[in-house]
């Protein structure tokens, strides 16, 4: 059994003080939930701050996005090296924010997500079905077509190292969460997806985190599902006291 991963994307919010402050209270938490994994993503100038405010405990730093070159003339991007540079452990690819708002393809989190693993950091790619998509009965065929592009060329060495993230977009920073029935389908399809691709092995090394409108109150029956291995906590993880109760209802999953 691997420990539950929590993953908090604090999304472009919090100054440096917030941001501070709250990492401070998640330090807290971890020392009373050591049966998770938790991850914190400030936005990218608050890495550094929060880094530092980490640093002694066992919560680890994560970016929102970085770009698949090392170094160069790319204004206003930051390298997977860069983030490693300054502690980051994860960093989130290919968020449906990212996606729909501004363009992201599969192609290029599938260069990012290569980029990532080589510079030593754990990729966390998100894949999710728009409402219009699940209500034709295309939540599958759209799901297996972002894996297939975004995780393209990855080795089975390669694929051990990466986290995917099921955010289903009807259900990001709506309220309107998946039931536990719908994530544990979708989480169980993507098993099934690695399982053909790789084996069997493999397919249950891959952790796989819901995410979209995980709260307190919906996290413990989410985290009990047999295939869901954790959490992308938006919203709830900007509050101290929602985020720890998730994590406490990871520890007890
Ligand atoms: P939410 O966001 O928890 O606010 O729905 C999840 C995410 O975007 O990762």
């Amino acid at each position: 059994m691997t420990r539950a991963l929590i993953v908090g994307n604090w999304k472009m919010n919090l100054n440096r003080k917030e941001s501070q402050y709250l990492a401070s209270a998640v330090v807290q938490q971890a020392e009373v939930c050591p049966a998770v994994e938790l991850v914190v993503c400030p936005p990218t100038v608050h890495l550094v701050s929060v880094a530092e405010v980490i640093a002694p405990s066992k919560v680890r730093l994560g970016a929102q996005n970085m770009y698949h070159r090392d170094n160069g003339a790319f204004t206003g991007e930051v390298s997977a090296r860069m983030l490693r540079d300054v502690n980051c452990r994860y960093v989130i690819l290919g968020h449906s924010e990212r996606r729909h708002l501004l363009g992201e393809t599969n192609e290029q989190v599938n260069l990012k997500t290569l980029a990532a693993i080589e510079a030593g950091l754990t990729p966390i790619v998100c894949v999710g079905e728009q409402l219009q998509d699940r209500q034709a009965g295309r939540t599958y065929k759209v799901i297996a077509e972002q894996c297939q592009h975004s995780l393209a060329h990855l080795s089975s060495q390669q694929i051990t190292r990466i986290v995917i993230a099921y955010e289903p977009v009807w259900a990001i920073g709506t309220g309107k969460v998946a039931t536990p029935e719908q994530a544990e389908e979708v989480h169980g399809d993507l098993r099934k997806m690695l399982e053909e691709r790789y084996n069997i092995q493999i397919a249950y090394g891959v952790r796989l985190l819901y995410g979209g409108s995980v709260k307190s109150d919906n996290a413990g029956v989410l985290l009990s599902q047999p295939n869901v291995d954790g959490a992308l906590v938006g919203g709830a993880s900007l509050e101290a006291g929602d985020f720890c109760a998730i994590a406490t209802a990871g520890s007890h999953s």
